[in-house]
């Protein structure tokens, strides 16, 4: 690897022109990761349009002259469907794939990487999921508390951006504030001046897809099926980041003081918990920023071994975008994947 400006890589980002693709193209920079050449692949639509990226103007691409390219990575926010239909393209052309969307997290094969907890489940596996947003904060606050105290239930309820819809979310809730017929809905209400509790289809057992993924990514990524987890996903007027109220349950009691300290050890982890002052995690903190924040933690008098905390993140950077660029910055300083 290169130690002057550029990585001696190439690095195709699909769904560039997202949200979460402009925002992967900014952590990259800041990360000073500049590959050697930048693909930036997008809709039909979009191609041939300019991005601005280390100064230039990046063309956007179609995601098949991507493949064609056969980049050394690939990082995916283009959803779902685009991820089912074009990563095993990008697989076959010998592409290491960093995946955000929900395409490919359950799937056995597939390592679900937040870098902090379990960068070394990748292995030698080159197609590696994102988790969702919500579950990469609930994850960020208890791993190191499930590593001491080992949690035995988790009950989390999110207030999610609408950023977490990417554009069609924030310009519905621009719309409705500016009294403005909104030219495409992402959700079945209004959301401005209201809260929604449904994120994701909902299922036969009544609970959302959303709802599924943080039950099921948890386990995954803490590598511990025993965990009973129950959520409710609401999506809130917010644009900033999202929030998540959460209960933990541990098997073993815990010193609260100790939680305090674990926390502020965490890498990744700022806390805010001073509550005389007024000092808790928001949204309006956390926009913009790659930490995850926790605050309001307090003893759960109701039940033993228990405790309450409240957490928060901008989605689309350690929710999304840095997620991402992270597990790309560690595999490029590992020798398996070093390009030389
Ligand atoms: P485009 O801007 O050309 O529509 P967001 O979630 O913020 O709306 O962003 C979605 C990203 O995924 C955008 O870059 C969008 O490109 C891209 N995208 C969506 N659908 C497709 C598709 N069918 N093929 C290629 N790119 C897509």
């Amino acid at each position: 690897m290169n130690c002057d400006s550029s990585v001696n890589m190439t690095l195709a980002v699909v769904g560039a022109t997202g949200l979460v693709g402009s925002t992967i193209l900014k952590v990259l920079e800041e990360h000073h990761i500049i590959p050697y050449t930048l693909f930036a692949a997008a809709s039909e639509k979009s191609v041939g349009k300019l991005l601005d990226f280390d100064n230039k103007n990046i063309p956007v691409i179609s995601i098949q002259d991507a493949v064609n390219l056969k980049p050394d990575y690939a990082i995916f926010s283009a959803g779902k469907e685009v991820s089912l239909k074009y990563i095993p393209e990008f697989y076959a052309a010998g592409t290491t794939v960093i995946d955000n969307s929900s395409a490919w997290r359950m799937n056995n094969n597939v390592p679900l990487v937040v870098p902090e907890i379990n960068f070394n489940s990748i292995g030698n596996k080159t197609i590696i999921a994102n988790p969702n947003c919500s579950t990469i904060q609930v994850v960020m606050a208890v791993f190191n508390l499930h590593r001491r105290y080992k949690v035995t239930r988790l009950v989390i309820s999110t207030y999610q951006s609408v950023s977490g819809s990417g554009m069609k979310g924030i310009n519905q809730l621009r719309d409705e504030r500016n009294n403005i017929p909104p030219t495409c809905c992402a959700y079945p209400h209004r959301i401005d001046m209201n809260v929604i509790p449904h994120g994701g289809n909902f299922l036969d057992d009544g609970y959302t897809e959303e709802e599924h993924k943080l039950v099921n990514e948890t386990r995954k990524i803490l590598d511990d099926n025993s965990i009973a987890i129950t959520s409710t996903v609401v999506r809130v007027p917010v644009t900033g980041g999202h929030s998540a109220a959460i209960n933990v349950e541990f098997e073993n009691n815990f010193d609260i003081d100790e939680v305090f300290d674990i926390l502020n050890n965490t890498e990744g982890v700022t806390l805010l918990d001073d509550p005389t002052h007024n000092v808790y995690p928001m949204p309006s903190i956390s926009e913009g920023k790659d930490d995850v924040f926790v605050g309001r933690i307090r003893r759960d008098f109701s039940r033993d071994n228990s405790l309450n905390m409240w957490v928060t993140a901008d989605n689309l950077r350690k929710g999304a975008a840095t997620n991402a660029v992270q597990i790309l910055e560690k595999l490029l300083s590992t020798h398996h994947h070093a390009i030389l």
